[in-house]
Order: structure tokens, then C-alpha cells, then sequence
């Protein structure tokens, strides 16, 4: 018996950058001898406009027996945009209960940053968002839709437990991380008297339980400031649903891209099922092209890798990754690698 991992190929590239994904998976299980089984589920536009299934019940029930989810991209250009994020990306991470969004912001040797004067010493640090909450449960509603009295609500919905689990994962991670064991958190103290008022008060009272741990506090604004001026004040940075929706995006940038930029939800429970990713969308005017960066979904397999505590083939797959990085690839947007993405991926096999 191995790992036993779903995988959802989806939309556009998705399919292209998985297929990837999956050829240095099964190279470095040969190679650190475990064993590894892949179950591909056509979750996405296509279906969902064939037969009007977006993500059945039987299907969410399903992935709760695996070891965990490998996902390539959702989003289709014929489908309205939202309903398949929501209906399979958020449903699932709502589900699953995948409370944390892990989001290395790492720069690797040979990748061009667009910060100037900033190299991978500079560029290092986790991004730890909060995933099940916040602005992104649906709370709220509309009054008289559509006429000129409408009335739009959309609430932020903060829990303590679910504050508190965040908070405790981005301490532990911190400590377990064991760099500068400082722990940024982010939020709106400043504007958001009740959210952020209690993010601050779960942070103080958590903090006490990790006194090795640096505390810091920044605005969010500020920290999109900072992180551009200073990435290396970095260690952890926390923070919840939307803001960290809106700072993973930057911290993708100065990383390289999308074309390398991947996160995990992570369900850290006993028994729970984490689901990783690239960060980049389905991108439909590259579909089919064999031009997408695979990197990112390379990158998210080895997360994957190293999430299951398959620690040596994470290594190994990184280490792979940053040979190609630093001698083959000429850029990381798609079609400026140098090489099509399928090359890209026997690069990375070939270095393992
Ligand atoms: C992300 C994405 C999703 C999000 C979208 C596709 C719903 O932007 O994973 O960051 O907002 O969480
Ligand atoms: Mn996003």
C-alpha cells in the first residue's frame, strides 16, 4: 500500500502542467523506492458544460480517502467566471476543511525578480492564509437587486477557533521552520475594530505559548509596501482569507511569476486531506500550445512531497528543479522558457 493521490488535471493548462507534475512524481518514486498511485478526476468546464456537474457529493466523499489532492487549474472561458472556483476549488477547501493556504515565496538562483537589487538571499520567506473564512464564506446578501436601492452585504466571518488554528499553525511553522522564528502578522487593526481586533487578541494570547517566536505586527497596506522594499525582513508572514488572497499574488510576483509560484490547502488535522496546486490560473489562450511554465505545478508537487513526509524526494525534486532553473530556462513566463513544457519536465526528471 502507498500514497494514494487524486488528481484533478481541470482546465486549460492545467491538464499540461499536471501531466508534468505527475512524469517527476513517478520518476522520483523509482528512485526513493515508494510507492505512489495517481486517480485522475475530470472535475472542471468540460464536464460541467457536458453534464451540468460541477463537483458531485460522491466525488468530495471520495477524496476524503485519499492521502491527498493534486490539482492543476480551474476556470473556463465558456463557463461564467466564479462558478467552478467556487464550486470546486472553494467548495473543496471549505470541505475538507482545509484551514491553511501555504505559500512559499521563494527566489530561486537564475530566476529574474522584478525587484531591483533583490536576489534569492533576499527572497525567502511563507505566506500562511487563513482558507475557510474571513470574506470568502458567502455570508451576506442582496436587497433589491438590480435597481438603484440595491444594498450589498458581504460579511467577513472571523471565529476564534478558526483564528486560533491559523494563528497556532503559523507559530508552529515558525518554530519548525527554525530561520529567524519571527512570525509577521497582518491585518487592518487600524480600520477592522471587531476582525482584526480579535486576529490581534488570538495573537498576543497565542504568542505566549511560543516565546521563542519574534512577534511582529504589520498593516496590510504597509506590508505590501514592505514587501516590496525589504522581502528579507521576512520569516512567516500571517494573515486572513482575502489579504492573504491579495499578498500571495505579490509574493508570486517577486518570486518569478506564476510560472513557479504554488501553494498548498493544507488540512493539517490527523486524517485530514490537503490539495495542492500552481498558483497560476487555467490560462486558455496557451491550452494545447505545450508553452506553459510547468515549474509551478512541479513546485506543488513537491510541497505535496514534503507535506506526506516524503522529505528526501522533496529535496530531490527541488534540487532538480533549481538545476533547470539556473542553466536551461531563459524565462518564466509561458513562452519564454527557452523550451516547451514538456521539455521542462524531462529537464527536471533528468536532474533528479
Ligand atoms: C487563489 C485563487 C482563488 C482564491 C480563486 C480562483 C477563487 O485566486 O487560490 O488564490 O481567491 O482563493
Ligand atoms: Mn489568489
Amino acid at each position: 500500500m502507498g500514497y494514494q493521490i487524486a488528481v484533478i488535471p481541470g482546465d486549460g493548462t492545467g491538464p499540461e502542467v499536471v501531466r508534468e507534475g505527475l512524469k517527476v512524481l513517478k520518476a522520483v518514486r523509482e528512485k526513493e523506492n515508494f510507492k505512489m498511485d495517481f486517480t485522475p478526476y475530470d472535475l472542471g468546464g468540460d464536464r460541467y458544460l457536458k453534464t451540468g456537474e460541477i463537483l458531485p457529493d460522491s466525488v468530495l466523499a471520495e477524496f476524503r480517502k485519499f492521502h491527498a489532492i493534486y490539482l492543476g487549474a480551474i476556470g473556463h472561458p465558456d463557463v461564467k467566471p466564479g462558478l467552478l472556483e467556487q464550486g470546486i476549488l472553494l467548495r473543496t477547501r471549505f470541505t475538507l476543511d482545509q484551514y491553511i493556504n501555504l505559500r512559499p515565496v521563494k527566489l530561486y538562483p537564475g530566476v529574474d525578480s522584478p525587484l531591483k537589487d533583490k536576489g534569492p538571499e533576499h527572497i525567502y520567506f511563507v505566506i500562511v492564509r487563513e482558507n475557510t473564512e474571513g470574506l470568502y464564506t458567502g455570508a451576506g446578501g442582496v436587497l433589491k437587486r438590480g435597481t438603484p436601492d440595491e444594498v450589498a452585504v458581504q460579511e467577513s466571518i472571523n471565529t476564534r477557533k478558526g483564528v486560533e488554528r491559523c494563528l497556532r499553525y503559523a507559530f508552529q511553522f515558525c518554530m519548525k521552520r527554525n530561520k529567524a522564528r519571527k512570525l509577521t502578522m497582518a491585518a487592518k487593526t487600524n480600520v477592522l475594530n471587531y476582525a482584526s481586533d480579535l486576529w490581534m487578541r488570538v495573537f498576543q494570547e497565542t504568542a505566549k505559548e511560543y516565546p521563542q517566536v519574534k512577534t511582529d505586527y504589520s498593516h496590510i497596506d504597509a506590508l505590501c509596501m514592505w514587501m516590496v522594499k525589504n522581502p528579507e525582513w521576512y520569516d512567516v508572514i500571517v494573515t486572513d482569507n482575502l489579504f492573504g488572497d491579495i499578498v500571495t499574488d505579490l509574493g508570486a510576483i517577486i518570486q518569478g511569476g506564476l510560472g513557479i509560484a504554488a501553494g498548498g490547502n493544507i488540512n493539517p488535522d490527523p486524517g485530514g486531506v490537503s490539495m495542492f496546486e500552481p498558483m497560476g490560473g487555467s490560462a486558455p489562450k496557451y491550452t494545447g500550445k505545450n508553452v506553459i511554465n510547468p515549474m509551478a505545478a512541479i513546485s506543488a508537487a513537491m510541497m505535496m512531497l514534503e507535506h506526506l513526509g516524503e522529505k528526501k524526494a522533496a529535496e530531490r525534486v527541488e534540487k532538480a528543479m533549481m538545476q533547470v532553473l539556473a542553466k536551461h530556462l531563459k524565462g518564466m513566463a509561458a513562452g519564454e522558457m527557452g523550451h516547451t513544457t514538456s521539455e521542462v519536465g524531462d529537464l527536471v526528471v533528468k536532474y533528479l
